[in-house]
């Protein structure tokens, strides 16, 4: 039985990208230690498709072509480890292991070293879009050895969703953990994204009194031409959701705590290494943290004083310019993910296009939107370009929406709304076209309290001064 690839773990994910890969003409076999998982899949949605179960590793090999592509979707961390050291035995030199999960990169640079040292190949394969992007064509982003990726890539090509224009949603990333760096910093812009979303609907429900149903219209309004996001689409549909036991909007019955499973702190922590600055991306993880601490938050909500959160100006003025402000964020934190990926393409030598980068995240993955469009063109445009938000088209789409952005940010320090991303967004934009920022008071300070010593504009060498 000459399958075309292996997939080892059939929960959803594992599943649905089985089925995608046999719907494209792929035969899969399909592995998974969990016997009972195993034949509801096999009974259940793979029932009459070119899907055979395997019960050992060894039938898993047997059952596939060679050089034998093997793709593990398992829970990140140890249990890839674990997939590895179990399926190891059974392979011979010149196979490829696939690991699809939401893998900590350095993990990946120390699996690819242990396995390209036994001659296998191991591919880091970021994929983004859920469970439905797994069926129907998700973006994926592998890094690895380049030969790998090229004995995969009629099968990932075949599979990734498609943009506008044709293009499959899949490219090479680069070697080592590259793909899974990628993707990592794609969750962070996710992160970002949804929180700033999340500011928007806190500044229009609380400050406006808006229902889940004029909410609705509001988000459904602004997902058109260049701001039209997956993100934007999904809020708008889950406004008009009802719940169907009490007849009230589903999200307002909803615990208002966020969950993590760490790939937005991964890209915060790594950005500190690496020396980039995320503000958004920052404010998003610790908005999901601060979220987390409901019980402080109950208490001190009757402890603490503030100002009445309703807005009493032109509420169509704030609901306008609450689409712009979060249009101008949006750019910004697209801008500090690509520009952590500038930096960390050379501290990791991943030789990462961003244009490329951009390209591949136009359709399946969550963070797809219009303004990625503009994006790949404006690297297409300028390859070498430092910051997203000089390139002409994006600093004129925020040159538009400054005036709105500094009065939503306003308005909400105003009416004790907390919005630290859409803040750190404008602020990260401030600091960003300063020329001069406060820094030399804290060389000063430094010098002062432990002859750290500082620079001069005027003069070249390292200075100190005996301050008192
Ligand atoms: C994707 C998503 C996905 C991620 C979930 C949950 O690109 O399809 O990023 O990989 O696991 O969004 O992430 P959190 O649990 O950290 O919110």
């Amino acid at each position: 039985m000459d399958c075309k690839i292996g997939v080892v773990g059939l929960g959803v994910m594992g599943g649905n990208l089985a089925l995608n890969m046999e719907r494209h003409g792929f035969p899969v076999a399909g592995y998974d230690l969990d016997a009972g998982k195993m034949r509801a899949f096999l009974d259940g949605p793979a029932a009459g498709r070119h899907i055979v179960g395997v019960d050992s590793p060894g039938a898993l090999m047997a059952a596939l072509e060679k050089p034998r592509r093997v793709l593990m979707m398992v829970p990140a961390g140890a249990p890839v480890d674990g997939a590895i050291a179990h399926l190891k035995p059974h392979m011979e030199p010149g196979d490829i292991l696939i690991d699809g999960g939401n893998s900590w990169f350095l993990d990946t640079e120390r699996r690819n070293r242990e396995l390209t040292g036994e001659r296998f190949n191991f591919v880091g394969m970021g994929v983004s879009g859920g469970e439905e992007g797994a069926l129907w064509g998700p973006s994926i982003m592998p890094g690895g050895q380049r030969e790998a990726y090229e004995a995969l890539a009629p099968i990932l090509r075949a599979i990734a969703a498609k943009a506008d224009d044709g293009q499959p949603c899949v490219e090479y990333m680069g070697p080592g953990g590259a793909g899974h760096y990628v993707k990592m910093v794609h969750n962070g812009i996710e992160y970002a994204d949804m929180q700033l979303i999340a500011e928007t609907y806190d500044l229009l429900r609380r400050g406006l009194g808006l229902s889940a149903p004029e909410l609705h219209g509001v988000f459904a309004a602004w997902n058109t031409g260049g701001r039209k996001s997956y993100l934007l689409e999904i809020t708008a549909a889950i406004f008009a959701k009802i719940d169907p036991d009490t007849g009230q909007p589903l999200v307002d019955l909803i615990l208002d705590e966020a969950a993590q499973k760490g790939t937005g702190k991964w890209t915060s922590q790594n950005a500190l290494d690496v020396g980039a600055p995320i503000p958004t991306i920052d404010a998003a993880v610790e908005s999901r943290i601060i979220s987390a601490l409901k019980g402080e938050r109950t208490a001190a909500s009757a402890a603490l004083a503030g100002p009445p959160a309703t807005y009493s100006g032109n509420r169509q003025r704030l609901i306008d310019a609450a689409g712009d402000a979060l249009h101008a964020s949006k750019i910004t934190a697209y801008a500090q993910g690509l520009a952590l990926l500038r930096l960390a393409s050379d501290e990791y030598k991943y030789q990462l296009k961003p244009g490329e980068i951009a390209r591949i995240w136009r359709a399946g993955c969550i963070i797809r939107a219009a303004l990625l469009g503009d994006i790949m063109a404006a690297f297409e445009r300028d390859p070498n370009l430092v910051n997203l938000m000089l390139a002409p088209a994006l600093r004129d789409a925020i040159g538009r929406c400054q005036a709105s952005w500094r009065f939503v940010v306003q308005t909400a320090v105003e009416l004790g709304i907390p919005v630290p991303a859409s803040s750190a967004s404008l602020a990260y934009y401030d600091a960003y076209r300063s020329a001069r920022l406060p820094a030399n008071l804290t060389q000063a300070q430094r010098d002062y309290f432990g002859a750290h010593t500082y620079r001069r504009i005027d003069k070249p060498g390292v200075c100190h001064t005996k301050w008192e």
